[in-house]
């Protein structure tokens, strides 16, 4: 009785998390406006010209970003989309980071918002200058920090 009972509950548990990553990995459950986006970005190029960066940034891009990057959707997807601040990819990645099936732990979560954070800072750098002018003085500081602790970092 006791075992048939486990079964049933563990049966029904596999239902409910088979049921939540269908819906993770899917965009069918984000307002119009946000699905209008993120299909112009997933249309967008979806490589990255990263032959001018320093070696261990271009190592992050071919050995994490293109591989974690690219389970759920095309990688258009980060590389197109408006994120460019650091304090955005850092909420972004986590959030990323979480979706079941994700297969991404924390370390290679801090090296692919290295990418970001580093690749943002070269190739959105209008965006990222315009973000930054338009944040609170404290978020502006913290954000310029970071870009500033990651380019010195990787050497540049
Ligand atoms: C487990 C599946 C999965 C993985 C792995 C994944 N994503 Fe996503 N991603 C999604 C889904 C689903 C969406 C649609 C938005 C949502 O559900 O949050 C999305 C949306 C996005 C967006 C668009 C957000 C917007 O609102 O414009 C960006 C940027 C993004 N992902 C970046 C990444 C990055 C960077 C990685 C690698 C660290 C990654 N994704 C890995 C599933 C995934």
């Amino acid at each position: 009785m006791l075992m048939k009972n486990f079964v049933k509950v563990s049966f029904c548990a596999a239902f409910v998390c088979a049921g939540i990553s269908l819906v993770c990995a899917d965009d069918s459950n984000l307002s119009a406006a946000d699905q209008a986006r993120i299909a112009k970005a997933d249309q967008g190029p979806s490589t990255i010209d990263v032959s001018a960066y320093p070696q261990k940034i271009q190592d992050i891009y071919s050995d994490l970003f293109t591989q974690k990057c690219t389970q759920c959707h095309r990688l258009s997807r980060p590389i197109n989309s408006d994120y460019a601040l650091p304090s955005e990819w850092e909420a972004y990645v986590k959030k990323m980071m979480h979706k079941s099936g994700s297969n991404i732990n924390f370390g290679q979560a801090r090296k692919i918002t290295d990418f970001l954070i580093y690749d943002s800072s070269i190739r959105k750098k209008a965006l990222v200058d315009e973000k930054l002018s338009k944040e609170a003085p404290d978020a502006r500081a913290a954000d310029e920090a970071k870009i500033k602790q990651v380019q010195a970092k990787y050497g540049q």
